[in-house]
């Protein structure tokens, strides 16, 4: 008997990884993915806390599940209601208390005892709460994806973080880093590129932290996990995300120097411009430090396009603080980046600081910054309007005969081409940048050809 599954992602590509996972266990008990959730025999919401936005999400969204569970309900059928992810591990006993009619709570650890706790849940009244980090690892217990992966597909190398930065939640819902063996990461990455992946991006929370335990028992890092993943047969493409500044050792870089499947593209956030504000979050590193790293990256791949994530409104930051972080932006000029006003999140140290910014002072130094940001953006995709870009196709587009891949850098690129051409590496004529993308062209040559 086949069941409906539907699951909600939010927050980052790890929770998107791990989706697809939970859909891989559940698959076996029947379950089989549902586009929406109202007529679901279980819903998952894997959730994400990185924010106090991201977190209040979650309960708004299961005030509009209870009442589809109770439409199921008087239709004499049953939805289980799971909440996953990161706000389940900081806020699992609350959530149970605030919506009783939660069926299982599960921190991002446990994701292999699914089935068991959807039988329990089925027999029990109440709901059934695991967030332990238990000793097994959740990897050695997942089975292989059962769906397809897509042309481009995420591969989770390393978990947890160890850094502590004085703003984040990530230490404490993921728990202490930890990185898989790297026969274990190849052996994955074959079974990807086998059922049609032509990228691969390997993820973690402090994914450079990588140090795999090797074949011989030795240490392996990001940099030659990297180099041993470019000689598998069929990979045409490898990035990695989220990287810390610390991490960006020499035997990395020179991958960046060496691998040409390793894209020249690279998500390295460095949260503020200040030393003072940097000191202040235990990020361990200046500003100096990090354009020295920037340029040592440059040095050894010339078209790398850099991207990062900022804080604005950290406690204690000043106009002087706000503005070394407009000169940082401006030094190293960014083809891509997120920026955030700081949220206090709740048992970390920064949300108990006295010197907390004021919302008013965030909000416009959050403008300021996206205004600069956005026009190096539109500059960088500008910048690449009549040349000739490899675009990775992907899927279709919206409009019919449209396709959608990714340039070397990341944007998505829109062209009219032939379906079968999904999977392709093409080359492209830039005609056209928008804000967040680009538009190409096969060259006129290739058109008569083809
Ligand atoms: N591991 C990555 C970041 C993961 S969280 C790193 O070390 O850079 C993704 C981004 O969310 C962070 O880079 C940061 O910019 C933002 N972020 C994290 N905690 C935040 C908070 N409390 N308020 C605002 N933004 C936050
Ligand atoms: Fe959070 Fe990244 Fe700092 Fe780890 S390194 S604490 S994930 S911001
Ligand atoms: Fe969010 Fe957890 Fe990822 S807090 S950003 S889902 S690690």
């Amino acid at each position: 008997m086949t069941k409906k599954l539907h699951i909600k992602t939010y927050g980052c590509q790890m929770n998107v990884y791990d989706s697809a996972r939970m859909a891989d266990v559940l698959a076996p008990l029947g379950y089989t993915i549902a586009a929406a959730p109202d007529d679901a025999d279980m819903v998952i919401l894997n959730t994400c806390h990185i924010r106090e936005k991201a977190a209040e999400k979650v309960f708004s969204e299961l005030g509009r599940l209870k009442s589809l569970q109770s439409r199921k309900a008087r239709g004499g059928g049953r939805m289980i209601l799971a909440v996953a992810g990161c706000v389940a591990q900081a806020e699992g006993a609350e959530i149970l208390a605030r919506a009783p009619y939660v069926d299982i709570v599960l921190g991002p650890q446990t994701y292999h005892r699914l089935p068991e706790m959807v039988a329990a849940a089925t027999r029990a009244a109440g709901g059934v709460l695991d967030t332990e980090f238990p000793v097994e690892a959740k990897f050695d217990f997942l089975p292989a994806a059962s769906t397809a992966p897509g042309v481009s597909a995420f591969l989770t190398i390393q978990e947890g973080c160890d850094k502590f930065c004085t703003f984040c939640v990530v230490p404490y819902t993921r728990g202490a880093e930890f990185s898989r063996p790297a026969a274990e990461v190849i052996a994955e990455a074959r079974r990807l590129l086998d059922r049609g992946a032509r990228e691969i991006t390997l993820l973690g929370q402090n994914v450079n932290a990588y140090h795999g335990r090797g074949a011989e028992g030795d240490d392996w890092g990001l940099g030659r996990l990297i180099r041993a993943l470019a000689e598998l047969p069929g990979i045409e493409r490898i990035r990695y995300t989220t990287s810390h500044p610390r991490d960006m050792d020499a035997e990395l870089i020179a991958a960046h120097r060496d691998v040409p499947a390793l894209m020249p593209f690279l998500h390295l956030p460095v949260q503020s411009g200040s030393d003072r504000i940097l000191a202040a979050m235990n990020r361990r590193h200046t500003a100096a430090d990090y354009l020295r790293t920037v340029e040592t990256l440059r040095a050894a791949r010339a078209d790398l396009a850099l991207s990062s994530d900022f804080i604005v409104g950290y406690p204690g930051e000043s106009d002087a603080d706000f503005q070394a972080t407009l000169d940082l932006v401006a030094t190293v000029g960014f083809a891509q980046a997120f920026s955030f006003k700081y949220s206090p999140r709740p048992g970390t140290p920064a949300a108990s600081a006295e010197d907390q910014v004021p919302e008013v002072v965030k909000a416009e130094r959050l403008s300021r910054l996206q205004y600069l940001l956005e026009r190096q953006q539109r500059a960088f995709n500008e910048s690449l309007v009549g040349t000739m870009q490899p675009v990775l196709l992907e899927r279709a587009g919206r409009h019919s005969g449209q396709l959608v891949g990714r340039s070397p850098f990341l944007q998505p690129v829109h062209a009219s081409l032939p379906a079968v051409l999904v999977g392709a590496i093409v080359p492209l004529r830039i005609t056209g940048a928008e804000p967040n993308s680009l538009a190409g062209e096969l060259p006129a040559a290739e058109r008569v050809v083809a």
